[in-house]
């Protein structure tokens, strides 16, 4: 059974894409969408010998047929075969390593679940000249995920540092803004500035609340 996590990646991808999965571990997102028929083709990479092996020895008891191809994000790939790309359970400074401009030419759609520093993923994807389309956010065990959906386009949201306020986001929000309430208990009230950025971050939250 795929992760929540990993449905809500799957539910960005279309039938019709050429997919590289990059960092796929296990490969299990890989494994979800051919069974199901869900892309139309797919690439498997994993910087790391072992996580590749897994992968492959996943895909075999699966009866499939996945290409892989073990490298350090997209070097060794061909990108101009594929359309889409896939990058999940990482953080942003690794992403923005691997996603090199060069290697974009032929990519419409990149889908993205980093593991911290939001703001600065979705404001890099701008730079890339991708723009944030949707988003889906969701808890797991206890963890807060969002998955970014970006595609070519020049990118005029103002929703770069929380993201794009939905009904799934309600829950989200009340949870930075109570760990910004937790932190601000602990700022001395004579430091004024330090108070006011943590209060000026809350309001922003609490006006995205009733967009959502
Ligand atoms: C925590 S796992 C996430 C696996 C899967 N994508 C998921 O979301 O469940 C991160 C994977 O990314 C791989 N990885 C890390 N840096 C990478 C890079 N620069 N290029 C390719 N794979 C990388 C790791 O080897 C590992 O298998």
């Amino acid at each position: 059974m795929l992760s929540k996590r990993l449905q809500a990646v799957a539910k960005f991808i279309d039938k019709k894409d050429n997919l590289i999965d990059v960092g796929c571990d296990h490969g299990y997102l890989g494994i979800y969408l051919k069974t199901n028929n869900l892309v139309n083709t797919i690439l498997l990479t994993d910087v790391n010998k072992n996580a590749l092996s897994n992968a492959i020895s996943n895909i075999k008891n699966f009866n499939l047929n996945i290409p892989t191809i073990l490298t350090n994000g997209l070097e060794d790939v061909a990108t101009n075969q594929y359309d889409t790309i896939s990058i999940s359970g990482m953080g942003t400074s690794t992403i923005k390593k691997i996603l090199n401009p060069t290697k974009l030419s032929t990519i419409s759609k990149i889908i993205i679940q980093s593991n911290n520093n939001l703001f600065e993923l979705r404001a890099f994807l701008k730079t890339l000249g991708y723009r944030l389309v949707d988003e889906i956010t969701l808890q797991e065990k206890n963890i807060w995920y969002v998955v970014c959906l970006f595609k070519k386009g020049v990118d005029s949201s103002k929703f770069l540092k929380y993201g794009i306020p939905k009904k799934d986001k309600i829950l989200y929000y009340k949870y930075l803004i109570n760990n910004y309430q937790k932190v601000l208990k602990n700022i001395p009230i004579k430091d004024m500035e330090i108070r006011k950025q943590y209060l000026n971050e809350i309001d922003l939250l609490n006006k995205l609340l009733e967009e959502c």
